[in-house]
């Protein structure tokens, strides 16, 4: 048991662990003691002095700070006494004698600690006639972030935050006595992606948000707990909206989940919501022409075009592609809709049944930021989750933790100084394969004998240091250095992204990697990091071609029949396509309508939008008028997110509430009202048609949900990992068991032909994914654009050299499936032979060059 101290406070007896300052031994106690530059996740500093309490010595009472002073058994501290007040009005006129008290123009006014403390502690009437000094104000320091200097109280909690969390030093303190500021470095802006921390940090306003500036008087504003929808780590935040605009996102406590930090996309991309571009009423296309219509008008026509083909040609000739970006609801009530009025399994999301991820998600993100070594391989969470890399460098800075990146390119967590297997991409299953047999031998040499190395040794014995560094470029140091941290760690973590889990190749990493966490103690010591806000929850609520609700086999029986009971109907047993085989059967005339609910497959590969321009019918559900929904016969306008209630899993199984902040724009209506009034408008079919050709009695129950809550209620019915999560759910979430669905991880031999290089396509493709793409969502976020990269294509000097390239010039890089062009720029921290390209840059869609495992060779062609 931890180990207590009890001191007394204003007379009050309080009992806290040890270690605790007595200023939080003081909020526990209930007595309120002000302060400015203490922050409980920040390390105690003491240089504002305005916690300044009497304790009582043996030599009389002194003042100290409590924010830095250790509560011990016996203390007795005085926080009510008159000394104690006339040193916080002193305080306080001090701080007041230069600051600019511009709080009617101020962002800050009305939540200011400053203004607050002042009311409550200080002295009504300045003693100061003097002028005020002046310093810069309204000065950009990054294209998101403001400084005001004269607002400045110097309690350095910016700083601290961005040395302590982002160990990026960005800011410093220039100057000395009453004209010390802070400030960016010369010629330097923020660069840091969770940066926007300090704004809510800063407890006065000097540190400014430039997207929302000017926007709101907090106290006007109409304030809901909600989360970030831009990544998986589903982080805590609150929307504030006014006059049906959203004004500003600030970050919301949440210890397990993302503490209480915000990335920079989360919190300063949400213009996109009230952008002028949402779609705003139902389109439905007349003489090729796409123009407004009722509601009514276009339900009646999805339900009577797609109801007839499935009709005519079976429900395997219509395919559905839902979102990860979606709540569990919408989704939920999509593939019910398939299952039961069109009688299809084709039911997909992008990096869904594609992918080889793991039912389970990460087994928690704390178990991840207590590992002591954490393997990462397809997956850079400083572009794919900000708020995650942050956990991690601070566990590689401050617990000393091992970071192993298998990456072909450089990432910030390269600083940490762990092994960095930089491999050749498409060279996955040889390196992990290598590094398993690396990892035996280090288990042996460190006297780890198991009967399990023994076994998968025979596996990998041929693929020694030698075949891994002439295949993958990594060399043996590198490889023995991982293995022997990996070995060495006692709670090691392994995690992969969906960049290296696509098609056979994906399946084959997964594989390789089971084998490596099964050698170092088992299923929970691997986690699959999928990269949308709900990635896990989309796979639980059934938005799967192989998997009923509840991540059940299609054929289990007790699934089938729980759903029967639930939904009075029928479900179809034959495996549907997936997200790729939908557009390629689309593309061959296998599948005839679509329905496509927040998804833009179009602007992904032009060979999409092909196969999408194919079908004889096609629906889009969007909030925007997307490439993909440009095409659509009938255009269903959803409402954000942020305009409706639903739920969303979050990469730890953590169910988190997202309630309605605001009412929905114009006609657009929430996802899930859109399926519900549809499948009540759906024709009454005599029979439909079996894969097989066999014709089954169609039995339509209407549906009857009032409020997203009654379909969270129902799906607490059918997916029994969620039993009871609607009476359950607080503001913190709740998760499902890990051990709730069993792990398809176990050991086994990998078996996986790389192909090898030609002639004509002698370089590797990376793609990945950048944080601030040229998505649509962040595309239309006022006051973001600035920080989204501009399209590129990268290689190494040398490979520039080897092709008589240069940086900057105009390239084509071409693959067997298509080419782009684009400028070049040179990164020497790729892997040789290796050319990258991120994914979401409009009008340069990497896809188009991939092949199903999301890799392909290519050649540089210089441009014209
Ligand atoms: Fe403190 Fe704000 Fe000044 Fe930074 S800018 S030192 S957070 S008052
Ligand atoms: Fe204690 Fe600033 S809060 S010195």
């Amino acid at each position: 048991m931890a180990k207590t101290v009890t001191l007394t406070i204003d007379g009050k007896e309080v009992t806290v662990p040890e270690g605790t300052v007595v200023i939080e031994a003081a909020k526990k106690a209930g007595i309120e003691i002000p302060f400015f530059c203490y922050h409980p996740k920040l390390d105690p500093l003491g240089a504002c002095r305005m916690c300044m309490v009497e304790f009582e010595t043996p030599r009389g009472n002194r003042m100290m700070t409590a924010c830095t002073t250790i509560a011990t058994n016996g203390m007795v501290v005085h926080t009510d006494t008159e000394r104690v007040a006339e040193f916080r009005k002193a305080n306080l006129a001090f701080l007041l004698a230069n600051h600019p008290l511009d709080c009617p123009t101020c962002d800050k006014g009305g939540e200011c600690m400053l203004q607050d403390t002042v009311y409550k502690y200080g002295d009504p009437h300045s003693r100061y006639v003097e002028p005020k000094r002046h310093k810069a104000k309204h000065k950009p320091i990054s294209p998101t972030i403001i400084l005001d200097q004269e607002r400045c109280i110097l309690c350095w909690r910016c700083l601290r935050y961005l040395d302590e969390w982002e160990d990026n030093q960005e800011l410093g303190r220039f100057m000395r006595g009453g004209d010390t500021i802070i400030d960016v470095f010369p010629g330097t802006e923020l660069k840091s992606k969770t940066s926007g921390n300090i704004i809510d940090l800063c407890p006065v306003g000097a540190l400014t948000s430039r997207v929302s500036r000017f926007h709101y008087r907090p106290w006007e504003l109409e304030r809901t707990p909600s989360i970030c929808t831009h990544c998986s780590l589903g982080c805590n935040l609150r929307i504030d909206v006014r006059t049906h605009e959203v004004r500003r996102i600030v970050a919301r406590s949440n210890e397990a989940v993302n503490d209480e930090w915000l990335c920079d996309k989360g919190r300063f991309a949400f213009k996109y919501v009230n952008s002028p571009d949402r779609l705003l009423q139902p389109l439905v296309r007349r003489d090729g022409k796409l123009e407004p219509a009722s509601w009514d008008e276009a339900l009646s026509l999805v339900a009577e075009r797609l109801s007839d083909i499935a009709a005519k040609k079976g429900g395997d000739a219509v395919g559905g592609i839902g979102s990860a970006k979606l709540s569990n609801e919408a989704n939920y009530l999509f593939q019910r809709l398939f299952r039961t009025r069109l009688w299809s399994n084709n039911l997909d999301h992008r990096d869904g049944a594609d992918v080889a991820a793991l039912p389970t998600g990460i087994p928690s993100i704390e178990e991840a930021r207590k590992a002591d070594v954490v393997f990462l391989m397809g997956l850079d969470p400083d572009e794919q989750a900000p708020v995650f890399n942050l956990f991690l460098k601070r566990g590689a800075k401050r617990n000393g933790a091992t970071l192993v990146l298998a990456n072909p390119r450089h990432t910030e967590l390269n600083r940490y100084d762990g092994p960095w297997l930089r491999y050749r991409p498409g060279t996955e299953v040889t390196l992990l394969n290598g590094l398993t047999l690396a990892v035996v031998k280090a288990m042996k040499s460190s006297g780890k004998q198991s009967k399990q190395a023994d076994r998968v040794l025979k596996w990998v014995s041929r693929y020694t240091p030698e075949k891994v560094e002439r295949v993958t470029s990594v060399s043996r140091d590198s490889l023995r250095a991982a293995a022997e941290a990996l070995v060495g760690g006692e709670r090691p973590f392994l995690l992969y992204g969906p960049q290296v889990a696509r098609g056979e190749r994906g399946k084959a990493v997964l594989a390789a990697l089971g084998n490596i966490a099964m050698l170092l103690g088992g299923p929970e010591r691997i986690g699959y990091f999928g990269l949308e806000a709900n990635t896990q929850g989309v796979r639980d609520v059934g938005l799967h071609p192989e998997l009923l609700p509840g991540q059940r086999p299609l054929d289990d029986e007790n699934a089938r029949r729980r759903l029967k009971q639930i939904w009075g109907e029928d479900v179809p047993s034959q495996p549907g396509m997936s997200y790729s085989q939908m557009l390629r059967a689309a593309a061959e005339g296998r599948i005839s309508a679509m329905y496509i609910m927040g998804a833009d497959p179009a602007s992904e590969n032009p060979a999409y939008k092909s196969a999408l321009e194919k079908l004889d019918f096609l629906v889009v559900q969007d909030i925007f008028l997307t490439e993909t929904a440009n095409l659509a016969d009938v255009v269903l306008p959803a409402s954000s997110y942020m305009e409706s209630s639903g739920t969303f899993t979050n990469i730890e199984r953590r169910v988190q509430m997202a309630p309605e902040a605001m009412r929905p724009l114009g006609q657009s209506l929430p996802d899930w009202i859109i399926l519900l009034r549809l499948a009540n408008s759906w024709p009454q079919p005599e029979e439909a048609v079996t894969k097989k050709g066999k014709r089954r009695k169609a039995s339509q129950k209407e549906w009857r949900y009032h409020h997203p809550n009654d379909i969270l209620v129902e799906i607490t019915r059918v997916v029994p990992m969620y039993d009871g999560f609607d009476s359950r759910l607080t503001l913190e979430g709740v998760q499902w068991s890990f051990r709730a669905v069993e792990s398809p991880v176990h050991l086994q031999p990998v078996k996986f032909e790389e192909p090898a290089p030609s002639e004509e396509y002698p370089l590797r493709l990376f793609a990945d994914h950048l944080l601030y793409d040229g998505g649509t969502i962040f595309r239309l976020s006022d006051g973001v654009q600035e920080l989204a990269f501009k399209p590129f294509t990268a290689v190494s000097p040398e490979t520039a050299a080897r092709f008589g390239m240069e940086d900057g010039e105009k390239v084509e890089v071409v693959s067997p499936s298509g080419s782009l062009t684009l400028p070049l720029k040179l990164d020497d921290g790729l892997a040789p032979d290796t050319v990258f390209i991120p994914y979401s840059v409009p009008g340069a869609p990497v896809q188009a060059l991939l092949d199903g495992d999301g890799f392909a060779f290519v050649r540089l062609e210089k441009h014209g």
